[in-house]
């Protein structure tokens, strides 16, 4: 049985095109997105995710008020689609300790940066290479890692360097870094862990 994905994200989903098209080309066989959380009702993700025929749920935690029913309300979603593995796709939410304790190792996470460089509580987006760039390093990268309670604090799966160059700025090395590394490395990081879940056959122990 084909382990199923569902996908979080916030924002572009630029990331989610990547696995999406991987699933075309045949990069990923293992697993198949079966759902995309959006923690936000604008993440041009979900145009993304339409255009690709995949169901999408949109999970507010300011519309749902606590951090409980936030994680509630997704959990519904994730038993109803019988979602076996969770791809963190620049979702930009942190996941409390019971959450990620009833996932573990079926929680992965796109990190924009070589941790553990550059990582933890208030490093996202394009403020990871901002650091990185007035830090001074000379090479960076992204890492997939497992999810835990500890930001960015899990078992590192895969990563890939990339080179700083005179003149960058944080939007060019933003790019520079999906480009040759994320939109690479997450979907063969799901791949990998996806194949595991299958070959385990813990998808059906899961839902039996
Ligand atoms: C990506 O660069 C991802 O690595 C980063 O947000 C961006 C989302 O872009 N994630 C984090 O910073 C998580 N700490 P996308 O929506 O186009 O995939």
């Amino acid at each position: 049985m084909l382990t199923r994905i569902a996908v979080f994200v916030s924002g572009g989903g630029t990331n989610l095109q990547a696995l999406m098209d991987a699933q075309k080309s045949g990069i990923i066989t293992s697993g198949k997105i079966e759902l995309v959380v959006s923690s936000s009702p604008d993440a041009y993700a979900l145009v993304r995710a339409e255009k690709n025929n995949i169901s999408t749920a949109v999970v507010s935690k300011r519309q749902l008020g606590s951090q409980e029913s936030f994680e509630k309300k997704i959990t519904e979603y994730l038993d109803e689609y019988k979602i076996d593995m969770i791809v963190l796709a620049g979702f930009m939410s942190i996941l409390s300790a019971e959450f990620t304790k009833k996932y573990a190792n079926r929680i992965i996470n796109i990190h924009p940066s070589l941790i553990p460089s550059f990582c933890g509580k208030g490093f996202y987006g394009l403020r990871v290479h901002e650091a990185a760039l007035q830090y001074g390093v000379k090479v960076t990268g992204a890492t997939v890692h497992f999810v835990n309670e500890i930001p960015d604090g899990g078992e590192i799966i895969m990563q890939k360097a990339v080179e700083i160059e005179d003149g960058d700025t944080p939007e060019i090395l933003q790019k520079r870094v999906m480009q040759q590394a994320e939109w690479i490395i997450l979907p063969k990081a799901c791949e990998m862990v996806s194949k595991k879940l299958m070959e385990e056959n813990k998808n059906a122990a899961l839902w039996d």
